[in-house]
């Protein structure tokens, strides 16, 4: 890939998991109304993101990303939002408390609308349909007409992005993330769960801190960083005609950016080095990530770290391993080994969901959390014995109590599934699971910190830089 980079030029190459458009000169309209639509995100936004991450990838910070599989358009709603983001809050708020590492907050949303997917097509009573490829492409809705691929549907994902992250920004910046308010962002339904009960004990603990940091004149008031927070989003970049129109050259750099998310990452069925997908990521200067599966070998990851990030810029790349619980010990110390060879800097997060879905007894896509959790445990062990920086999770979820992956300290069972089982693509953890991972993810971090005690005089301020 020596040939010069454009926001087009991923359109010479071969290319998997697009939708085939019948009407190519609506898609083109559709694809040009975009291209004049304001930016979603800015670049001087998707800086900060690589300034923090880059922090992260020299071991003072934790990533923790996560959301739905596919957002979609029927669940828009400013409850949806604000439980997930909720949850998230409290999720970093333990993680930061209980592993003592500053987290970087980025969210699978407002714009993670397109799915690849493992087949074209699927038959339902005896009918073959095109497959769902998210709401972005076509409709989940098991109709001829309704899977038909429509560009008009990528307007309406841009305009449910733009409200998505809007609120987001309210939430973010507005007061409802203050940490004096860390005892109101547990949900409801979830007060009686054993996770909450361990929440509870853990924010009464911060509001101690806070009530001896008030006495000595630090308050809510004095200080931004207890107030608000910095949320950043992300998705995969999948649909690159969508992709190519959000581009656009920032006047301050004159690079290049992704303006459809602040993170954008490479999945791991579109990751082939001589193809449309990683030819676009590598002309733009966001923060990306790359999905790591079983099949990837070490000297093919060192090749693609050579195109998505040939300056070894820190930040810049997030590698985001998803084996599959039983595969992690055999293939991440050769990747990890590699990539310490080759002396790259990367951060090192894991998606414990997707090396983990079965189908359950009742017929339903799952996950079981225990191997969720496993899958997370190994990677962070894995981890200490390399003596890298286990920087992150990267987790399907929602703030709603859905029954969609088995298990948890609330032991839903396969036969529960079908009660709330309401995700759009993937089965994802329900708040409760979330911030029970939270709290493993926690005692993770503390015993790598054990091995690696950080020196505080070590630690800038990350804000301060910017
Ligand atoms: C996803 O993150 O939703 C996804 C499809 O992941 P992967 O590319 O790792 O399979
Ligand atoms: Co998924």
């Amino acid at each position: 890939m020596t040939t010069k980079w454009a926001p087009d030029s991923w359109r010479k190459f071969p290319v998997q998991q697009m939708p085939f458009y019948a009407d190519a000169s609506k898609l083109s309209i559709v694809e040009q109304r975009l291209a004049g639509f304001p930016p979603l995100v800015f670049a001087g936004e998707a800086r900060k993101l690589k300034r923090k991450l880059a922090k992260v990838s020299e071991g003072k910070g934790f990533l923790l990303q996560g959301g739905d599989c596919a957002e979609s358009f029927a669940e828009h709603s400013a409850d949806n939002i604000r439980d997930f983001f909720r949850v998230f809050l409290q999720m970093a708020v333990v993680l930061t408390f209980a592993g003592g590492q500053p987290v970087v907050k980025v969210g699978r949303i407002a714009g993670q609308f397109a799915k690849p997917r493992s087949s074209p097509t699927e038959t339902i009573d005896g009918v073959e349909y095109p497959i769902y490829r998210g709401d972005i492409v076509n409709d989940s809705a098991a109709t001829v007409e309704g899977r038909v691929p429509d560009p008009e549907r990528q307007i309406m994902a841009y305009r449910q992005s733009a409200a998505t992250l809007n609120l987001l920004r309210a939430f973010a910046q507005g007061g409802y993330a203050n940490l004096e308010h860390v005892h109101q962002w547990t949900l409801g339904f979830l007060k009686d769960s054993p996770a909450s009960a361990q929440y509870e004990e853990l924010s009464s603990r911060i509001t101690e801190a806070m009530g001896f940091m008030r006495a000595c004149g630090i308050t809510a008031e004095t200080a931004p960083q207890l107030r608000s927070t910095d949320f950043f989003t992300s998705h995969e970049a999948l649909l690159l005609g969508y992709e190519q129109a959000m581009t656009r050259v920032d006047s301050t750099s004159g690079d290049y950016y992704a303006t459809s998310g602040h993170m954008l990452w490479v999945g791991d069925r579109t990751r082939q080095l001589d193809h449309a997908h990683v030819e676009f990521a590598r002309g733009i200067k966001n923060p990306i990530g790359l999905k790591c599966g079983p099949s990837l070998k070490p000297d093919e990851l060192i090749k693609l770290i050579d195109v998505l990030n040939p300056e070894n810029e820190p930040g810049r790349l997030t590698l985001i391993s998803r084996f599959g619980f039983d595969k992690v010990e055999k293939h991440l110390p050769e990747l990890i080994r590699a990539v310490k060879r080759e002396g790259r800097v990367v951060v090192w997060s894991c998606d414990p969901m997707h090396g983990n879905t079965i189908k359950s007894t009742s017929g339903y896509k799952t996950r079981p959390f225990d191997a969720i959790l496993n899958e997370v445990r190994h990677f962070m062990a894995v981890h200490r014995a390399e003596g890298t920086h286990a920087g992150g999770i990267h987790v399907e979820m929602t703030g709603k109590d859905v029954t969609e992956c088995t298990g948890g300290l609330r032991a839903l069972r396969d036969e529960d599934l079908n009660d709330r089982y309401h995700t759009f693509c993937d089965p994802r953890l329900n708040a409760a699971q979330a911030l029970e991972m939270a709290f493993l993810v926690a005692d993770e971090l503390k015993k790598e910190q054990a091995l690696r005690p950080r020196k505080f005089e070590d630690d800038e301020n990350v804000e301060a830089a910017e």
